[in-house]
C-alpha cells in the first residue's frame, strides 16, 4: 500500500471482541473436558460392568454418559452460534469502513476490482468466523488434556500420541510456510482477472462495434489461467498434506491399539484402557486436522484482516473536525504541486492563485495542459503533495464532508451520473430532498423542460451510469447536480463540451447568476463561448499556471494568446503516493 498514513483513521473495535474471545476459549475448555465422556465411559464399562457383571452399574453409567452428552451438545451449539453472531457484528462494523475504502480508493490510482476486493475482505472475515476454522483453533490449545488423559493411562500411550501430533503440527507448519509463496501471487492473479472482466463488461459498446469480443475474451481467458494455476498450486499443497495427514492419523490411530494391546498383555493396563485411549487419541488430533484441513481458509482470513487494517489506516475520517462556519470570502491556491497518484509523475507545479466571492475563473490551454488535474487539486480529489488549497483560509482538511456535501458543487469531464433517479442525482442523493430546489438547479442548468416531458419526469431511473438519455442531457443532469443547494464553490470542468447553444446560454446565465449572490466558479473551457460571463481567465500549460489575470488582459478580443501545443509533463520520481 503506498497511500500515506493519517492519524485520524476509524477503527473497528477488536478490542471489545477480546473478552468474548477470552469466554469462547474458557468455554472450549468446558466442551473439550466433556469429550472425554466417551473415553471414561469406556473404561468404566470394560473395567467394571463387564467384571463385575452388573447391570444396575451399566444403567447408571450410561444415563451419566448421555447427561455429559447432552451437556457437551448444548455448549457446542452455544459456541456456534457465539461465533456466527461475532461474524455478523464484524461484518456490521466493518463493511461500511471497507465500503468507504472501496469508494476511495480509485481516486489513489487503483483499480475498481483492487478496491472491489476489500469489500470481499469482510465476507471472508466473516464467512471464517462462522466456518469450522475458528472452532478448532479454539480446541487446539486444549489438547493437552487429552495427552494428559493418555499420559495417566501409560506414559508409552502418550509419548506416542505427542510424537504423532508433532508430526501432524510440522505438516501444519509445512503447509504454511508452502502457501505463503504462493498466496500474494494468488492475489494479484484474482485482481487481475477481475480488472480484465470488469473493463470487458464496462466496454460492451466498443467491443460490439469494432469487433473486439473474441480478443478480449482471450484476455480473460490467459488472466482466468494464470489465476488457475495459482489456485491449482495452493489447492495440491494443501490436498498432499491433508491426504499425509489423514495416513498419518491412521497409522497412530492402529499404533495406539497395538501398543495398548501390548501393554495390556503384559498386564501393564487394562483392556478398558485400550479403548479409551484410542478413543481419546482420536480426539486429541481433531483440531489438529481440522487447522490442517481449514489452513486455506485461516490464511485467507490472516489476509483479508491484515489488507483490511492497511487500507483502514489511511481513510481519513473527518468526523471530529469543528465544522466551520459557511464559506463566503475566497479561494486562494498557494503554491501547489501535484502528483498523480497511481504513478507519483508530478503533473501540476507551483501553481498560484486567488479568487474572491463573486469571481468566475477560465480556465483554457492545450489538451493535457494540466486543467482538470487543477480542478481536482482544487477540490481535494487528489491531495497535493506541496503547497495548499484554502477555503476563507482555511486549508482543505479541515472542511468536514459535510462542508463539500453543502458548499461545493463540480461538475467531472467525464459526466458520470448514479444508479438512481433524475431527482436522487441532482439532489445528490440527499436524505431529505428539497423538491424546489431540484427544480431551481433543472431550470438554471436549462434541463427543466426536458425533464418534465419524460414519462416519469423526475422520478426517471437513470440506470447504471445514468446511461437511459443522451450525453447531453447527461452533462446539464450533471450540471444542475453541481448547482443544487447553491453552493458557494462550483467547479465545471468542460461544461459545455456536449452543449447546444441553447446549453451554453444557460451555462452563461448559471455563471452570472452565482457570481451575483456572491460565489465562485472556475471554469475549464476549450471553446470561448463558455468564458462570456467570467471575469478572470488562466492559462495552464504543461503542467504550470503560465497565464492568470483579468480576461481583457489575458485573452485579447481579437486573438487568443498563443497556445504552445508541445507538451512534456515533468515526470520527476516523485513515486510517494504509488501503488505497488
Ligand atoms: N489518472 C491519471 N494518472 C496519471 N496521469 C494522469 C491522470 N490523469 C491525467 N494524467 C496526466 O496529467 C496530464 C494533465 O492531464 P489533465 O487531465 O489535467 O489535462 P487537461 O488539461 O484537463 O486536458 P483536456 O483538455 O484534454 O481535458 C496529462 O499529461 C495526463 O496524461
Ligand atoms: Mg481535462
Amino acid at each position: 500500500m503506498g497511500m500515506t498514513k493519517k492519524k485520524n483513521a476509524p477503527k473497528y473495535k477488536i478490542e471489545g471482541f477480546r473478552g468474548i474471545f477470552i469466554f469462547l476459549f474458557g468455554l472450549s475448555g468446558i466442551i473439550n473436558i466433556l469429550a472425554l465422556t466417551g473415553a471414561l465411559y469406556m473404561m468404566q464399562i470394560y473395567d467394571r460392568a463387564l467384571t463385575s457383571g452388573s447391570i444396575s452399574t451399566l444403567v447408571a453409567l450410561s444415563v451419566l454418559a448421555v447427561g455429559l452428552y447432552l451437556f457437551q451438545g448444548f455448549f457446542d451449539i452455544v459456541r456456534s452460534q457465539i461465533l456466527i453472531r461475532l461474524g455478523a457484528r464484524l461484518d456490521t462494523e466493518l463493511a461500511p469502513l471497507a465500503h468507504k475504502v472501496v469508494i476511495e480508493m480509485p481516486r489513489y490510482g487503483y483499480s475498481t476490482s483492487e478496491a472491489m476486493e476489500r469489500g470481499r475482505d469482510v465476507d471472508t472475515l466473516r464467512g471464517f468466523l462462522s466456518g469450522q476454522g475458528p472452532i478448532a483453533l479454539f480446541d487446539l490449545p486444549w489438547m493437552p488434556i487429552y495427552l494428559i488423559f493418555v499420559w495417566l493411562l501409560h506414559p508409552m500411550l502418550g509419548m506416542l500420541t505427542v510424537g504423532g501430533a508433532l508430526i501432524l503440527a510440522i505438516l501444519t507448519i509445512l503447509a504454511e510456510v508452502l502457501t505463503r509463496r504462493h498466496s500474494q501471487s494468488m492475489v494479484k492473479a484474482t485482481v487481475a482477472r477481475n480488472s480484465v472482466a470488469d473493463s470487458n463488461a464496462r466496454n460492451s459498446e466498443i467491443m460490439h462495434a469494432m469487433g473486439i469480443t473474441g480478443r478480449a475474451v482471450k484476455r480473460f481467458e490467459a488472466a482466468n489461467g494464470r489465476h488457475l494455476e495459482c489456485q491449482t498450486a495452493t489447492s495440491d499443497i494443501g490436498g498432499t498434506l491433508s491426504g499425509l495427514s489423514k495416513v498419518m492419523r491412521m497409522v497412530l490411530q492402529s499404533a495406539i491399539l497395538g501398543l495398548g494391546a501390548y501393554l495390556a498383555i503384559r498386564g501393564d493396563m487394562s483392556a478398558g484402557s485400550i479403548i479409551a485411549s484410542s478413543i481419546v487419541t482420536a480426539r486429541a488430533l481433531a483440531p489438529v486436522d481440522q487447522v490442517i484441513a481449514q489452513w486455506k481458509s485461516v490464511v485467507a482470513a490472516r489476509r483479508s484482516r491484515n489488507r483490511l487494517d492497511e487500507t483502514l489506516a489511511v481513510i481519513n475520517d473527518t468526523s471530529d473536525h469543528v465544522e466551520l462556519p459557511a464559506p463566503h470570502k475566497s479561494l486562494s491556491i498557494e503554491n501547489i504541486t501535484t502528483v498523480a497518484p497511481s504513478t507519483g509523475a508530478v503533473l501540476l507545479s507551483e501553481v498560484t492563485l486567488q479568487l474572491k466571492a463573486g469571481q468566475a475563473l477560465g480556465l483554457i490551454g492545450p489538451s493535457g495542459g494540466g486543467k482538470t488535474t487543477l480542478a481536482r487539486s482544487i477540490l481535494g480529489i487528489w491531495p497535493v503533495l506541496r503547497g495548499s488549497v484554502r477555503i476563507d483560509g482555511a486549508d482543505l482538511s479541515q472542511w468536514t464532508e459535510n462542508f463539500f456535501h453543502s458548499h461545493v458543487g463540480y461538475l467531472p469531464q467525464d459526466v458520470a451520473l448514479m444508479d438512481g433517479t433524475i431527482a436522487d442525482n441532482i439532489s445528490r442523493f440527499a436524505e431529505t430532498p428539497d423538491a424546489r430546489e431540484i427544480v431551481r438547479a433543472a431550470q438554471n442548468a436549462g434541463i427543466h423542460e426536458m425533464i418534465v416531458h419524460l414519462r416519469d419526469g423526475y422520478q426517471t431511473e437513470l440506470g447504471p451510469h445514468g446511461t437511459a438519455l443522451s450525453a447531453g442531457q447527461r452533462q446539464r443532469i450533471a450540471l444542475a447536480r453541481a448547482l443544487y443547494g447553491d453552493p458557494f464553490l462550483i467547479v465545471l470542468d468542460e461544461p459545455n463540451s456536449n452543449l447546444d447553444a441553447e446549453g451554453e446560454e444557460a451555462l452563461t446565465r448559471v455563471i452570472t447568476k452565482v457570481r451575483e449572490r456572491g460565489g465562485i466558479v472556475v471554469i475549464v473551457a476549450h471553446r470561448p463561448s463558455a468564458l462570456q460571463a467570467v471575469d478572470m481567465v488562466g492559462l495552464v500549460q504543461n503542467g504550470r499556471l503560465v497565464a492568470f489575470g483579468p480576461k481583457d488582459e489575458i485573452v485579447q478580443p481579437t486573438k487568443v494568446l498563443p497556445i504552445v501545443v508541445d507538451r512534456k509533463p515533468s515526470t520527476a520520481g516523485l513515486k510517494s503516493m504509488s501503488a505497488e
